[in-house]
């Protein structure tokens, strides 16, 4: 068998074949490919033989369950009706009053275009001439390497800051997204395991006989669970084909903060005062301790912490931690000022007045101060992402849906994972580093925030380390490393899992979206040199057959940055569209006037906040900080004390002839 003609016809004819017989070095790749190929076309059979009886499939709502034995088969919870609160609901339910179920967990993704799967329901994409597409891991090795470059401006605060929009706004049901089961789609040794036994939800990711990091211990499968989809909870009313479920709502809401249900809520809650449940150690506030912590954190001690928030990720690195526990402290420092101003409001009213600061705030430093890093002002502005004005920005719009794009969870933002670094430094008030820590070892370990100046050295490294360049290159400790275990000396491949989790999702390829922007189909690998570089046409020329096989996630990533931004074209049009949505499709943006919005004056208070106040007021003793708080130190950006920085006033929430509750 000439794998080289089989796999890669292209390069017979280019005369390429020879190099692409190095990378892959031997002939029992092709026997994987057709393996896997194989298992995915008859997944169908699969799914019918296991009859969804898989534990990541099983609901997690009993109203779900519910829903579906009175066969309706809309997916979500329809709530029974809408009752027209000033305040939002914790799942984003009646956030549209026309259609109530917008944005709620437990729904389907919203798309750009179709899916395109192989089987046209759900079976992941093909290439062009019928065959796999090349390995996932393949593609990483070859296009993303470990290349240390720094960003020139931006800090790593960044990076953490897009990490923990990204987990407001969506959540691929069947995952955990902190630790990986390696065992579930592949044997216990790391080999494919018999076509009968892959369980039907695995998608497994096939490792080259020549990986660098893998062949050493001969490991040639890595899991992958599919994300569930609609199809598997039996409520695909409105689609023929399979879309997945985001666990988490839609909305941009600190849903990570107060959950995404009335009964997590419930657990998150203090009921005195309108604060959030806290564990005080040693005079500060820490999130309260997890239920089954020595099975969601590595504890070096059995009293080692490990937290429990509205989301399940919270411990999946420190960082991420950290901004947990910035914007828990930071609801409870607004109730407790709230409840002083205000001591005739009861528990309710000072919670849900102090979560609506909070989340106006934090919508503020996503649109205000994130975002336009990424996609440049003046187009944030051109495009209506974000407004210049004193006033209030009153375009709501019913018959937008903020959904989230599968495009944008799925390629676009996965693309950011390309800014971390491998090394996170602990840094001192006099802003010189105390040392580094590794970051494979500190995933679920959120201990280290508890340690002696823990919290306020990962703040001060947050805001004063460089982020990684936005390029292609990736840091190993993710594409090498990631969540290892302590006696392993390798880990899974996030790149990997971006691009094989965009098949998975059937997401369009990179020349689709091309032409949906109005970018020049690429006919021929060479039309894409119009945004990237020679080399990487070069290295897309020997890994895909056809230019309409390159995958979203790969095709986008390569792109040269627009001027002013820090994506290509293509992500830039995912970005600004998906932004978009979600501000104009919520019913509760903090710009928006009437009875969900603030007065003029509390809006224009609301704008003062800033990433680096936020720090600032809720770290453990942080006495100086930059006013830009993304970007790094400089004559026009030096540290200030803290409280130079500008602050919300809240005494502009005391009731009275100014502020009356409700309107
Ligand atoms: C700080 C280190 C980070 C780690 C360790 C990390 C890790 C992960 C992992 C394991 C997944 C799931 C992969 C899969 O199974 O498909 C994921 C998904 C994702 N990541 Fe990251 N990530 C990090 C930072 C970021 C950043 C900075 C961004 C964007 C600004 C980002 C955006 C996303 C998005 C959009 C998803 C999909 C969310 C969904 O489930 O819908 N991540 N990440």
């Amino acid at each position: 068998m000439n794998v080289c003609r089989f796999i890669y016809p292209m390069f017979v004819l280019n005369g390429l074949c020879m190099a692409q017989e190095n990378f892959f070095k031997d002939s029992s790749i092709y026997e994987d490919l057709v393996k896997a190929e194989t298992i995915y076309n008859s997944a169908d059979s699969l799914f019918a033989r296991k009859n969804h009886q898989s534990d990541i499939f099983s609901t997690s709502s009993n109203k779900i369950n519910l829903k579906m034995e009175e066969n309706n088969i809309e997916c979500g919870i329809i709530p029974d009706h809408c009752s027209n609160t000033i305040y939002r609901s914790y799942d984003g339910s009646c956030n549209n009053l026309k259609n109530p179920t917008w944005g709620t967990p437990n729904t389907p993704y919203n798309r750009l275009l179709p899916p395109k799967y192989s089987d046209g329901i759900k079976d992941p994409p093909l290439s062009k001439s019928g065959k796999p597409l090349p390995l996932a891991r393949s593609i990483s090795l070859l296009l993303y390497p470990d290349v240390p470059v720094e960003d020139h401006i931006f800090t790593l605060n960044l990076m953490q800051y897009g990490q923990i929009i990204t987990h407001d706004l969506s959540m691929t049901t069947g995952s955990s997204q902190t630790q990986h089961y390696k065992n579930r789609c592949c044997s216990e040794d790391g080999q494919l395991l018999d076509l009968a036994e892959v369980p039907a939800h695995c998608y497994p990711m096939i490792i080259p006989h020549d990986d660098p990091a893998h062949s050493h211990d001969n490991t040639r499968c890595m899991s992958f669970d599919r994300t569930v989809t609609n199809k598997d909870r039996n409520c695909a009313s409105r689609h023929y084909t399979a879309e997945q479920l985001t666990s988490v709502n839609h909305y941009l809401d600190l849903s990570f903060i107060y959950g995404n249900d009335d009964e997590t809520n419930h657990q998150l809650r203090e009921f005195k005062g309108g604060r959030l449940r806290a564990d005080t150690r040693k005079g500060h506030q820490w999130p309260p301790r997890a239920a089954n912590a020595s099975a969601t954190c590595r504890l070096n001690k059995p009293k080692d912490a490990c937290y429990f928030a509205g989301d399940t990720r919270i411990n999946q690195n420190p960082q991420l931690a950290l901004l947990h526990v910035i914007l828990l402290r930071e609801h409870n420092r607004i109730a407790d000022t709230l409840s002083k101003l205000n001591p005739h409001w009861e528990d309710e009213i000072l919670f849900q007045e102090s979560r609506k600061i909070n989340i106006g705030q934090h919508q503020h430093i996503t649109y205000y101060e994130w975002l336009p890093y990424f996609i440049g002002e003046e187009n944030a502005v051109k495009t209506k992402i974000i407004w210049k004005t004193d006033g209030f920005v009153n375009d709501y719009n019913e018959y937008v849906d903020a959904t989230v794009l599968n495009e944008h969870s799925t390629g676009a933002l996965r693309q950011f994972h390309s800014l971390i670094v491998g090394r996170l430094h602990l840094i001192e008030e006099n802003r010189y580093s105390k040392g580094t820590v590794r970051f494979s070892d500190v995933l679920r370990r959120p201990q280290i925030l508890e340690e002696k100046h823990g919290l306020d050295n990962l703040i001060r490294g947050l805001t004063t380390q460089l982020q990684s360049a936005f390029d292609q290159f990736h840091d190993s400790e993710v594409t090498q490393f990631l969540f290892r275990n302590d006696n392993e000396t390798f880990g899974v491949d996030l790149k990997a899992f971006d691009i094989q989790r965009s098949r998975d999702h059937g997401i369009a390829s990179y020349n689709d979206y091309r032409e949906l922007w109005k970018i020049p189909r690429a006919k021929k690998f060479e039309d894409f040199l119009d945004f990237i570089s020679l080399e990487n046409v070069e290295k897309l020329t020997k890994l895909y057959e056809s230019p309409d096989d390159v995958d979203l996630v790969v095709g986008g990533s390569l792109e040269k940055n627009l001027p002013g931004a820090l994506v290509g074209p293509t992500f830039l049009g995912i970005i600004v569209e998906a932004s978009y949505r979600t501000r104009v499709g919520d019913r509760f943006w903090f710009e928006n006037e009437g009875p969900n919005g603030f007065n003029l004056e509390q809006l224009q208070e609301i704008r003062k906040s800033s990433i680096s106040r936020l720090l600032c007021d809720n770290g453990n003793n942080i006495e100086k900080m930059q006013p830009r708080g993304f970007e790094r130190l400089s004559f026009s950006n030096p540290l200030l004390t803290c409280h130079s920085l500008p602050a919300v006033d809240l005494s502009l929430w005391k009731e009275g002839y100014n502020f009356k509750l409700y309107g």
